[in-house]
């Protein structure tokens, strides 16, 4: 099927949070590659994108800040939106489900399919808040978890074992708003009948849309197998999109119901006139790009509720789904902070837009989950994007001004193996083509890195410093033929690194100069220009040299890593859980232990043992020596003059080869750190502790 426009679709993330890498591996850089790679390709495209400004989560963090949810979303909104802007994700429109045009489009899809009578209502008990006089969301219930028995789980989920729960399982729910012990309230919901849909979906997708990833097309089988439900598409909710029916005061529109309605309202605030043609022509195509958490509602629901409204709405063709990007071995974690934040990346990274994209993209979690390593980045930069991308391009332009003054030389006679590399191009833009038909970017990442290899290899087969030396019409040839190389770089790559083909661009004077990369056109290349002989012309004049791509070093790698071990201990001490009491012990007992303060006279690390500290310490008595593991946690100099607590009846025993006569009393924490115990006022040495 030849279709004439391709509707882009990228998952609208949530206002209550900037976006990480894993929302970036997951959508917007897939997403942005083909949008690219289409218009490079000459097809008409939009992408279509926007946060998702509704739904329970937001109400909870606003309450919790004791700001308003429409400040909560106007803050993210603003933090997502320019930071995508500023990662060159090339948005044709990206708005926002609080717009006027979205809740006038999601109250229309309601009222037209409510006008078709195909929602069914229906009554049920509800947890409520007598108190508030509100209904709640299971997020404002918490209680006793019934399988761990921790306290603060939430009606929908224990976050101590990680249960999903119903607000009714919990153990005395209250409500978050009153702490009133929650009670059960009728109330009534609209609801898609999705077991209608049923055969209609199963036919759609098992038989017309075998070519889904598998993926994708497995989570859709096994939920149909399983048997589709009604859902309800209202919530009893302040914060949404009005159910627009009298009488229905109090509820708004579920966050899933109006969300995905939110590519077709942002469509419509980008052409007013014409944004039906995309989502109602059949020679458009609908293509979602969305994370696997989001696959029964863009695959299931969502078309559903296409079916329902009907008026020649279209199903998606795809649906490119990305598994998960876990982070140095964790799940990625937003209220762990278990993540690279694109906001702060492109902070510490000013000028590396293409590096995390072309990380992302190579190590892409297309198939299974993938992780992202701090150390795999700094190699992919280090060893892909400067040694073999960067210092190819480096290496041609160059030369070109070494020996031509910066002016694409004039070729002759093309020589075998000039014709054999051009060749080669040619056979991994087939490979380079297909992949990004079909959305294995990954591989479309590293396919146009085989041409930088097919470069290096040339330059080191062609050798034209040698030539050079006595025969500069060969040389120039050589030299040509590697400009040409550049040139299909610069194309090959654009969808995935941008910026980097803004650059080449203007030092091979090819495309038109872009102001901003983030710009949803083509930069004046096509991508047939890959391949060619001719794309850099003869007699231009090259512009400066300027490097694409620098070595990372390790110090920005570890503060990175650093940042993360900050994260990890924090989290420790949140979730720290003191360790049951001990058994009990007699009196008498206790007192056999002589416990003492001391002060800390002189203090030195023990040679060739890193956790170690001796000190030596007043004790009253006279002096005495103890070896403490505590080295990590102190330095020397900052205990001399202290006072410490020790046990002073222990047997001495040696340690690296000092007597320790005792041991100095510190506390455990919850990252495993240690901190010395001292009396809070200034104590006499050798004062027994009782
Ligand atoms: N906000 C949702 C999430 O982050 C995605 C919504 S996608 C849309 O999981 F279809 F609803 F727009
Ligand atoms: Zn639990």
């Amino acid at each position: 099927m030849d279709f004439k426009r391709t509707l882009i679709t990228t998952a609208l993330p949530y206002a209550n949070g900037p976006v990480h890498i894993g929302h970036l591996a997951g959508v917007y850089v897939p997403a942005d590659i083909y949008a690219r790679y289409l218009r490079l390709q000459g097809r008409d495209v939009l992408m279509i994108g926007g946060s998702d400004e509704h739904g329970v989560p937001i109400t909870i963090k606003a309450r919790k800040e004791g700001v308003t949810p429409q400040d909560i979303v106007d803050r993210y909104h603003k933090i997502i939106k320019d930071s995508f802007h500023d990662l060159g994700i090339s948005f044709d429109i990206y708005s926002r489900t609080t717009s006027k045009i979205h809740h006038d489009t999601a109250s229309d899809f309601f009222t037209r399919i409510n006008d078709q009578g195909k929602f069914v209502k229906k009554t049920s008990l509800q947890p409520y808040d007598a108190e508030a006089g509100e209904f709640l969301a299971d997020r404002y219930v918490t209680g006793t978890c019934p399988r761990c028995g921790a306290e603060g789980a939430f009606g929908d989920q224990c976050e101590k074992c990680g249960s999903s729960l119903n607000a009714t399982d919990l153990i005395n729910p209250r409500s978050v708003l009153t702490s009133a012990p929650i009670t059960m309230k009728e109330t009534t919901h609209w609801y898609l009948p999705l077991d209608q849909y049923e055969e209609a979906l199963r036919h759609w997708i098992l038989d017309e849309h075998k070519e889904w990833r598998t993926n994708v097309y497995g989570q859709c089988k096994s939920w149909l197998d399983l048997g589709l439900q009604p859902r309800a598409v209202s919530r009893d909710l302040n914060w949404g999109v009005p159910v627009p029916l009298e009488g229905a005061q109090g509820k708004v529109l579920y966050v899933w119901f109006d969300a995905p309605i939110g590519y077709v309202s942002n469509t419509k605030e980008l052409l007013p006139d014409t944004w039906e043609q995309w989502w109602k022509s059949p020679d458009s195509r609908i293509i979602h790009f969305i994370g696997k958490d989001n696959i029964v509602f863009h695959c299931i629901v969502f078309p559903a509720m296409l079916m329902a409204y009907g008026d020649g709405f279209q199903l998606p063709d795809n649906v490119p789904s990305n598994e998960f990007l876990n982070l140095e071995g964790d799940k990625i974690s937003t209220s762990r902070n278990w993540a690279v934040w694109l906001h702060e990346y492109l902070q510490e990274f000013p000028g590396k837009q293409d590096v995390l994209r072309y990380v992302l993209t190579a190590n892409a979690p297309e198939a299974k989950d993938n992780d992202f390593t701090w150390g795999d980045f700094q190699t992919r930069n280090n060893s892909e994007l400067v040694a073999t991308l960067g210092n190819f391009v480096n290496r041609a332009i160059v030369l070109t001004h070494k020996y031509f003054d910066g002016v694409v030389p004039e070729p002759g006679e093309l020589f075998e193996i000039d014709k054999r590399a051009l060749a080669e191009i040619r056979d991994v833009k087939e490979q380079l083509t297909e992949a990004m038909e079909t959305f294995h970017f990954r591989e479309a990442a590293s396919k146009a890195m085989e041409i930088a290899r097919i470069g290096n290899r040339y330059l080191q087969e062609t050798e034209p410093w040698k030539v050079a030396k006595t025969d500069l019409k060969r040389t120039a040839t050589i030299l040509y033929i590697a400009l040409q190389i550049c040139g299909d770089l610069a194309v090959a790559f654009e969808p995935i690194l941008p910026f980097m083909s803004q650059k080449l661009c203007a030092m091979l004077k090819i495309g038109t100069p872009v102001a901003d990369v983030a710009e949803p056109k083509a930069p004046g290349l096509s991508w047939d220009m890959i391949g060619r002989d001719d794309i850099v012309k003869a007699g231009t004049k090259l512009g400066e040299p300027v490097l694409l791509f620098e070595k990372i070093e390790d110090d920005a790698i570890e503060a990175q890593k650093q940042k993360l071990a900050e994260s990890k201990r924090l989290n420790e001490i949140a979730n720290f859980k003191a360790e049951p009491q001990a058994p009990e012990v007699d009196f008498d007992t206790f007192s056999k232990c002589d416990l003492r303060v001391g002060t800390v006279l002189e203090c030195k690390k023990v040679p060739k043992a890193d956790k170690l500290l001796q000190f030596l310490i007043d004790d009253g008595l006279e002096k005495r020596t103890i070896v403490s593991g505590i080295a990590k946690y102190y330095q020397p100099e900052e205990l001399v003059g202290k006072q410490v607590c020790f046990i002073a009846n222990l047997p001495s025993r040696k340690l690296k080869g000092v007597t320790s006569q005792g041991m100095i009393l510190s506390a455990v924490n919850a990252d495993g750190s240690l901190s010395l115990i001292t009396p809070i006022k200034e104590t006499t040495p050798g004062a027994k502790i009782s």
